[in-house]
């Protein structure tokens, strides 16, 4: 028996819909209660047991908004369709935690929240890149401890990124949004793979080298790697942005390691099994001046031993998207995929979810991932 606290809004919808977690703002709330939903929401910020998920769906529920430290799996999706259950969102825009075959083969349909991430994470990206870069959070630690004794000419002595070379791993919305603003702000040349070519990101870049030339400038470069090794090979800053899956687990390991530079930064604020957390500790301990800033971890909420103790690692908690706009954003979004779907609507297609974030949002649910799979119509077909 679960100890967890729920509490319910609107309760007197007929639609129930069970969401796992507590979510920013309160437009969420009515999205869903305007699609005559009964919402119940664990007021518990523990993580929820399978066990306690399929209790919480119990006999019926038609929808459910899930976090992505939960395994939505076949059990969850069998338990969801036997209580009636017709849509589930991921409160995330990153689904590797959701069985999204599973989930089809009950004939549900997946959301996500693309679209209010992107600037924020990438941000965060950035502020990670500086605190490792300029050993923002040991210097912190030293003020603190009183270690300060006086201005020394070799304190702290950390990295220059201006016109070095900017490596990005994974080259989509936040990690093309990271790209700019490395390149825009500190005209670094950026170094990308991707199994897809971002011609508008290359056509940007090419557009602001053109700029910067012609105001007298020296300019910048963009180029597409042939291979994950070329971008570390050459790199001062490596910044990783790839989904998660089976290509892309231990994408950075100890050869991979090898070949980066001595003084190289790395920054992880994709998924923490991108990188192997513990070849990572013993390549941290052995070069003091390559640094790395983490958002994510291996098996998160836990840190591999000896992480936490290392100066050259700035670790926090899983915060990138972590401003208020944007977490207000993807309880929308989330809200909107859930109502959108028990209100019969198609499914957006634009890349573009803002009009969802505004006073008079489409009538269509904002990102099914699994629309054609489940035979959900597309939206303006
Ligand atoms: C996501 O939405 O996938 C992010 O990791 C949450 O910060």
């Amino acid at each position: 028996m679960s100890d967890k606290k729920w509490r319910a809004h609107n309760p007197s919808g007929s639609n129930r819909v069970v969401v796992t977690k507590e979510l920013p703002g309160d437009r969420w709330l009515e999205i869903l209660a305007q699609a005559d939903c009964k919402v119940e929401i664990c007021t518990s910020t523990d993580i929820l047991s399978l066990e306690e998920i399929q209790a919480a769906i119990g006999v019926q529920c038609d929808g459910a908004i899930g976090q992505l430290t939960e395994v939505w799996g076949e059990k969850l999706f069998a338990a969801l369709k036997a209580a009636g259950g017709k849509a589930y969102s991921n409160y995330a825009v990153g689904y590797n935690n959701v069985d999204v075959d599973a989930a089809t083969k009950q004939g549900i349909p997946v959301g996500n929240t693309p679209g209010v991430l992107t600037e924020t994470t990438a941000e965060m990206a950035v502020a990670l890149t500086f605190a490792a870069a300029r050993r923002v959070v040991e210097a912190d630690k030293f003020m603190r401890g009183g270690h300060y004794k006086g201005w020394l000419p070799m304190l702290f002595l950390g990295e220059l990124f201006w016109h070095k070379t900017l490596g990005v791993i994974g080259a989509g919305r936040i990690g093309a949004t990271y790209a700019r603003m490395m390149v825009e702000g500190h005209k670094m040349n950026l170094i990308y793979y991707d199994l897809y070519q971002n011609k508008a990101l290359e056509d940007y870049i090419a557009g602001y080298g053109a700029f910067l030339k012609a105001q007298g400038e020296k300019s910048v470069s963009c180029r597409r790697a042939e291979s994950v090794e070329e971008v570390l090979r050459e790199a001062d800053l490596v910044s990783l942005h790839p989904v998660l899956n089976e290509t892309t687990h231990h994408l950075i390991n100890k050869e991979r390691l090898a070949l980066m530079k001595e003084n190289a930064i790395l920054v992880n604020s994709s998924r923490g099994p991108v990188i192997d957390e513990t070849v990572l500790i013993a390549h941290c301990k052995k070069h003091m001046n390559f640094r790395v800033a983490l958002d994510v971890f291996e098996d998160e909420p836990e840190m591999r031993p000896g992480l936490s103790e290392l100066d050259n690692v700035v670790i926090v908690p899983h915060i990138a998207s972590a401003t208020r706009w944007t977490r207000e954003g993807m309880a929308t979004l989330a809200a909107s995929n859930v109502a959108g779907i028990l209100m019969g609507y198609p499914a957006w297609q634009d890349p573009d979810t803002s009009p969802f974030l505004r006073g008079d949002p489409p009538k269509a649910a904002p990102s099914i991932v699994n629309a054609k799979e489940v035979g959900i119509p597309l939206y303006n077909d």
